[in-house]
């Protein structure tokens, strides 16, 4: 008889470094990190264990043994009941100390089991909190706090910078944290850039910190206190960023032109498209962010006015199974 010994082999995505952090962001998102086991270091590369066979991300798929966890905390599903283990979600949005999760109605009664399990094996979250969906113009979630201290706001670290905010009042998505370490990469020094739908700032702080100066919008006047707060916190200079609480369309701009602008309100930017290109210099640059269908059935050429293209269209990150989060990088054609 055969003397069958199994091995289970595990999917990797096999990336460069340079591009680790880029690929970790992305599968944690999309939940195809398989968080039983641990990234493999292999010189130049790291391989990322996954939980399927294919996944969209540029790299290789490699088959090897996975390198489990030394200490079971890890995971905070191990922690679980099995009956739950399988329904609870694999990944999940971290504001600072606050882990943001979003359940299925049949998680309902168990999730402050669940919530007890996160707190138990992430020693860094002090607040567990479930998302019912964003809403309205100022794209404020719905939370509710499960378990932990009873507080909504943090202070986020990223890319070297700190974001404090009540996320129970205003917008912040952890999520873009590689968009805004891109567009950071663009700027110039100097560039005028215009931030049209800010937030708290992120991105605005992202661009400056690399010497570019910036206007800042934002019609939710809960934002403008964490902005300023942000700015300073992150030793922005007062000569380089102004705030003004307003709607994009009301605001008046006299003359001025922008090297840069930021279109960060993808349920809706589309409408003001045609502003932006109005405000944006010869050689400046849009970066336009939109929900959009997957299957590549939106063309944003059918909304450029004459003289502008798209230069690059990027997936940032899946929206609902139909949909997802697209960046447009627009500008003009060279004359
Ligand atoms: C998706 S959030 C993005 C916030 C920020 N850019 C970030 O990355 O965290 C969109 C923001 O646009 C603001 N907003 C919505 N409609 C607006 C408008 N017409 N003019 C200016 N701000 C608007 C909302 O209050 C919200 O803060």
């Amino acid at each position: 008889m055969l003397n069958l010994i199994r091995i289970h082999l595990i999917s990797h995505l096999k990336v460069l470094k340079e591009k680790a952090q880029e690929a970790k962001d992305f599968l944690r998102s999309e939940g195809y990190l398989n968080s039983d086991f641990l990234p493999i270091d292999e010189g130049n590369f790291i391989l990322w264990p996954l939980n399927q066979d294919t996944i969209p991300f540029e790299g290789s798929i490699v088959k090897c043994k996975g390198v489990g966890y030394n200490k079971k905390s890890r995971d905070y599903r191990l922690n679980l009941n099995e009956n739950i283990r399988n329904l609870a979600p694999r990944s999940f949005d971290i504001f600072g100390e606050i882990a943001i999760l979003r359940l299925i109605d049949d998680l309902k009664d168990y999730e402050e089991e669940i919530a007890e399990a996160l707190l138990l094996s992430h020693k860094n979250i002090k607040t567990v909190c479930v998302d019912s969906g964003v809403h309205g113009e100022f794209r404020i979630r719905n939370l509710r706090i499960i378990s932990g201290e009873n507080n909504f706001v943090s202070v986020h670290k990223e890319n070297g910078m700190k974001f404090e905010a009540d996320i129970s009042k205003v917008y912040f998505s952890p999520r873009l944290a590689t968009e805004r370490e891109r567009l950071s990469s663009l700027v110039k020094k100097e560039e005028l850039v215009l931030d049209a739908f800010a937030g708290v700032a992120p991105f605005s702080i992202s661009l400056a910190k690399k010497g570019s100066k910036v206007l800042s919008l934002d019609s939710n006047p809960e934002a403008k206190m964490w902005a300023l707060k942000n700015f300073i916190k992150n030793g922005i200079s007062t000569g380089q960023y102004r705030y003004c609480t307003s709607k994009f369309e009301k605001f008046d701009f006299k003359s001025e032109k922008f090297d840069r602008i930021i279109m960060n309100n993808p349920t809706n930017s589309l409408p003001f498209l045609n502003m932006a290109m109005d405000l944006v210099t010869k050689k400046g640059v849009i970066h336009m962010y939109l929900i959009s269908p997957k299957d590549n059935s939106f063309d944003i050429s059918n909304h450029l006015n004459s003289g502008y293209n798209c230069t690059s269209k990027k997936e940032v990150h899946a929206y609902s199974p139909s949909s997802s989060l697209f960046v447009f990088d627009i500008g003009r054609d060279s004359v």
